[in-house]
């Protein structure tokens, strides 16, 4: 049950589900948050926020939880829970649904600025916390997931995921809460400089020749250009460094600036890694996606010298390097999709996985349901990504279905 009361009335540990005043209309970025101390009640005042929605936790609640939400109750720890509430599990539907909203958003963003209009940051903050609202309810990290995203315009689909990448991360590593839509907003902003690059360049269907790629490196700069402009002092702080310093790398050999990383702000660290993750996953016209795991193992193999190794180690934590819906070769011959595992944070433990293919290129008359009690290299002979195998992410869905492993109806 919901109730509105006045601000004067909040106290510490109520659930507030909504505010008077529009997400546009104040600087607080979460209008649904557990209340934890009294600089937050003191920051809805000089918001001039009067009164507050507030959820009642129901005395009785008619439906028993099931079994592993239980054991997430006793935890207390899950982000999923909202006062005495079990929110469900946003479905593969949900986020593709949020995601594809995103993307439309920043595409919009984009050609705001390559027609030389200000940038209207606004809806890009709401997509933004829009989608740590659903990270902080899916403790499954479905990035993985989302960056199977079936919209073609690269350049906006890249900054979406980045986004999604760049908060789970943050999150994974403890960042405060508050700090982070911060993350979110400088990822999806760190290419806004390409908004300026020509087209033609930009959407060039191969390799660029020397004097198209000194063009396309100007985009860090030319992004610095359009953020420190901005009226938001988050864009004009954070946003403006990530956008700057995505491309500089470890030792000096980057650009604009040939920066070390000492001298690099941590959140670009940190995107420089999710930067190269991501266009590597999702695959680019002229280069085809790699699954997960040889992404990782490209990264520690040919990148590590030139990036943070700490951005890198907490990528594997947070993504594990067979993340569920990738899938793997096992030793007896059949391809098999990860659907789900016991424990989601660290990807140890029983993991349920879903035999596709009895071998490659052919599919099983019913796909059947396994459970191995770890996975490792010693189990798996050969990652794939679902795309080298021809399946879209409507069949990822609908596999996901199968395994029970997704939630569509809600
Ligand atoms: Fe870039």
């Amino acid at each position: 049950m919901n109730k509105i009361i006045p601000v004067d009335k909040l106290e510490i540990g109520m659930e507030v589900v909504a505010l008077d005043k529009s997400w546009l209309e104040t600087n607080i970025l979460f209008h649904r948050f557990r209340v934890q101390s009294r600089d937050e009640i003191q920051k809805l005042r000089q918001n001039g926020i009067r009164m507050v929605t507030v959820r009642i936790p129901d005395p009785q609640p008619t439906r028993a939880p099931e079994k592993e939400t239980d054991k997430q109750t006793e935890e207390g720890e899950t982000p999923i829970l909202r006062g005495m509430e079990v929110l469900p599990l946003p479905s593969l539907k949900e986020w593709n649904a949020l995601h594809d909203k995103t993307v439309a958003v920043v595409a919009k963003s984009f050609g705001d600025v390559r027609m030389g209009n200000a940038l209207d940051v606004a809806p890009l903050r709401y997509q933004v916390v829009e989608t740590l609202d659903m990270l902080l309810r899916d403790p499954r990290k479905n990035s993985f997931l989302v960056t199977l995203s079936e919209v073609d315009d690269e350049s906006y689909v890249h900054s979406t995921n980045t986004m999604i990448l760049a908060m789970g991360l943050a999150q994974q590593t403890g960042v405060p809460h508050e700090e982070l839509p911060m993350w979110g907003l400088a990822a999806l902003l760190h290419d806004i400089g390409k908004a300026l690059i020509p087209l033609e360049i930009l959407k060039k269907p191969g390799k660029l020749d020397p004097n198209e790629w000194e063009t396309m490196k100007r985009h860090p700069r030319l992004g610095y250009s359009i953020l420190s402009k901005s009226k938001d002092d988050m864009v004009r702080g954070v946003c403006t460094h990530v956008a700057m310093e995505h491309h500089e790398r470890k030792g000096g050999g980057g650009y604009p600036f040939g920066l070390d990383l000492p001298d690099i702000d941590p959140v670009s660290r940190s995107l420089m890694v999710l930067d190269i993750y991501e266009a590597l996953t999702a695959g680019r016209i002229y280069r085809p996606p790699l699954s997960p795991a040889k992404t990782l193992s490209y990264l520690l193999e040919r990148e590590l010298h030139k990036l943070d190794p700490r951005a890198i180690a907490n990528l594997v934590q947070m993504v594990g390097i067979y993340p569920v819906a990738s899938l793997v070769l096992l030793t007896d011959g059949r391809i098999a999709m990860i659907t789900e595992y016991k424990d989601p944070d660290t990807h140890t433990g029983p993991v349920n996985l879903l035999a596709i293919f009895s071998k490659p290129g052919v599919p099983l008359p019913e796909p059947v349901p396994i459970t191995l009690s770890t996975i490792d290299r010693s189990r798996v002979k050969q990652t794939y990504h679902p795309r080298e195998l021809g399946l879209s992410s409507a069949d990822i869905a609908r596999y996901l279905e199968i395994a029970g492993a997704d939630h569509p109806d809600h």
